[in-house]
């Protein structure tokens, strides 16, 4: 007789008795291996034949499996009874509400995005994407500032050093999505009726600037377009998004690719437009625009005498910040729930 192939009859027979999902089963196994021609039975009956010596060792061991399968029958009945459900003394009410998931939502910055969306796709402008790493000539030449023009200093750009287009110049990460204005017109020809949302970068960080941020920029281009349409068109923006209370002004303005440029501004939310310490003067600056340059016409393919157009880039979280009275642009984006949950 051997000793292991005791040892592998009883783990066998454990793990057999482990594995048994029911009351009958554990009978069977314990016939099978305990009752009256069960094995272990079988092999304590051969007890009495073995020499002195190995009585001790291999009757020894006949008898701890015998004892250990016992106890594993044992104890997994107990655990089986204790996993029933008895129904006379616990009940379960089947229509109380099950516990809700919690649910999240579009991050704030999303949320803003799509109701600009929704905002001036009512009035016909279509959303447009562009290039978020694009040519130096898209974002500045095209744009009225050709290589080394000191009001290129005003976008703090990041180049990509190793692209070069031949054509184009340098790769730059986009810092403004008026970039968009010459894509658009070089795919599309008047009337235009574009809204490009896009991320920009520049290499700016404080309270109010990220160095990735979002802008989103209008273009209308058609014939007899003059500033009534540009100064409308952004004070039906500024009613729809911040509430029919809030007025807009426009302020001159320079940029090279716009003639006339403006600024534009919006009443204080936390004022009303009285004066405060946030504004100072009861006015928020919302961001530029004006009347297409005749010579970015030009460079998008489109003939200044026949046509005219207005442009405007406004920063998506400056908006969303001057609407919910946020003094910290970082909060939109360290991903913190307690501020997210809030809203
Ligand atoms: C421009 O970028 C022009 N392209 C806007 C324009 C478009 C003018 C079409 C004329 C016609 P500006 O650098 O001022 O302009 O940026 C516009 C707006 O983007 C700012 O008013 C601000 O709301 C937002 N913005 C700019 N830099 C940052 C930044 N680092 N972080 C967050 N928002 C920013």
């Amino acid at each position: 007789m051997d000793i292991s192939k005791i040892q592998n009859l009883k783990n066998q027979a454990i793990s057999a008795v482990l594995e048994a999902q029911s009351d009958d089963e554990l009978e069977r196994l314990r016939i099978a291996y305990l009752g009256r021609k069960g094995e272990i039975t079988q092999l304590l009956k051969t007890i009495p034949s073995l020499s002195a010596s190995e009585k001790k060792e291999i009757g020894q061991s006949i008898n701890d499996a015998k004892k250990a399968i016992e106890q594993a029958i044992k104890d997994t009945k107990k655990s089986q009874q204790t996993q029933k459900i008895d129904f006379d003394q616990e009940w379960l009410d089947v229509t109380a509400p099950g516990k809700r998931p919690a649910v999240g939502h579009l991050h704030l910055v999303t949320e803003t995005i799509e109701e600009i969306t929704d905002i001036f796709e009512k009035i016909g402008f279509t959303r447009k994407t562009y290039p978020e790493v694009e040519w130096d000539w898209y974002s500045f030449g095209a744009l009225n500032m050709p290589e080394n023009h000191p009001a290129r200093d005003d976008w703090e750009t990041l180049y990509l050093d190793k692209l070069k287009h031949q054509k184009y110049g340098r790769a730059v990460l986009t810092p403004h999505t008026s970039s968009g204005q010459i894509r658009e017109m070089e795919q599309q020809k008047p009337p235009i009726r574009m809204l490009n949302i896009a991320k920009c970068y520049r290499r700016q960080a404080d309270v109010s600037h990220a160095p990735m941020f979002y802008q989103f920029e209008t273009l209308v281009v058609d014939k007899d377009i003059n500033i009534t349409h540009l100064k409308g068109t952004l004070d039906y923006f500024a009613r729809q998004y911040f509430g029919k209370d809030r007025k807009t002004r426009i302020r001159p303005f320079h940029f090279q690719f716009t003639e006339p440029s403006f600024e534009i501004d919006v009443t204080c939310i936390v004022c009303g437009g009285q004066g405060c310490p946030v504004c100072k003067d009861g006015w928020l600056e919302l961001g530029g625009a004006g009347m297409v340059h005749p010579l970015v016409l030009k460079h998008g393919g489109i003939d200044p005498e026949k046509y005219s157009g207005f442009a405007s880039g406004f920063g998506v979280e400056r908006v969303l910040m001057m609407k919910y009275g946020l003094d910290d642009i970082r909060l939109l984006f360290n991903g913190d729930l307690r501020f997210l949950n809030q809203f």
